[in-house]
């Protein structure tokens, strides 16, 4: 089963509207022949001038968040069709730091991804076990939970990506060796299979982020399961290059 390579930059709270369109030029020359879909998920404020930056070339703008509601009392939100209006593709939804620091829970994970999906938006879905969960025992029953309340109700498992995001590893430097990663994505795709259908979950791309960067890319995109990365910190560099043509 073939699956496009997908690897997606997310920027976080980092960059401006300078430094994102000096970066974004420097690298559409080196990314222009991927053989993998490519993505700059950037800061809301920056996402106008990042898609004018991006025009006619390979490289996607994502959000880093999306609210649920179409529009509302919502101070400090900003919906699907606002980001619609402005060229959005993808939306990372219920990033491990989202979780962690702004309350969100799979329940508004899963309300978020629905926002997405009708304003035609691909959601980037990000799921993980924490370093006590994972040391525990309890990485599958984590998962587990995250993909069945998160996902309850997609109608076409295919229009969603998933990322596998082990917390430890974010920003840590400690990347999950390509077996961990590997053998984690691949209970992630079972258990999608499960909820859904075992077919439907061969087509469902599953990305690995946490630390991955131009040295450990390779390793970690020759396994079966992984089909892209989600990149952090390596994606406020050139460096991100170097992982887009991983195959090179
Ligand atoms: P780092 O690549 O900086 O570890 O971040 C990963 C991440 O959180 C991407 O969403």
């Amino acid at each position: 089963m073939s699956r496009k390579p997908f690897i997606a930059g997310n920027w976080k709270m980092n960059m401006t509207a300078a430094s994102g369109k000096k970066l974004i030029e420097e690298l559409k020359p080196l990314v222009k022949n991927a053989n993998c879909d490519v993505a700059l998920c950037v800061p809301a404020i920056l996402i106008p001038e990042m898609v004018k930056a991006a025009k006619g070339s390979n490289i996607k703008i994502g959000a880093e968040n999306i609210h649920w509601a179409p529009s509302g009392a919502f101070t400090g939100e900003i919906s699907a069709e606002m980001l619609k209006e402005y060229g959005v593709e993808y939306a990372i939804i219920g990033h491990s730091e989202r979780r962690q620091y702004f309350g969100e829970t799979d329940e508004t994970v899963n309300k978020r991804l629905h926002a997405a999906l009708n304003a035609g938006i691909t959601p980037i879905v990000c799921v993980g076990e924490t370093l006590s969960e994972r040391e525990n025992g309890t990485t599958n029953e984590v998962l587990d939970r995250q993909l069945s309340v998160g996902l309850a109700g997609v109608e076409d498992i295919k229009k969603i990506v998933i990322a596998y995001e082990p917390v430890w590893a974010i920003g840590t430097g400690k990347t999950a060796t390509d077996e961990q990663a590997q053998e984690t994505i691949a209970h992630i795709r079972k258990k999608i299979g499960e909820l859904f259908c075992p077919n439907c979950a061969q087509k469902v791309i599953i990305q690995y982020g946490g630390s991955m960067n131009a040295k450990n890319c390779k390793g970690l995109m020759a396994q079966p399961d992984i089909d892209g990365g989600l990149i952090g910190g390596a994606s406020l560099k050139i460096d991100f290059a170097t992982i887009v043509n991983f195959d090179k």
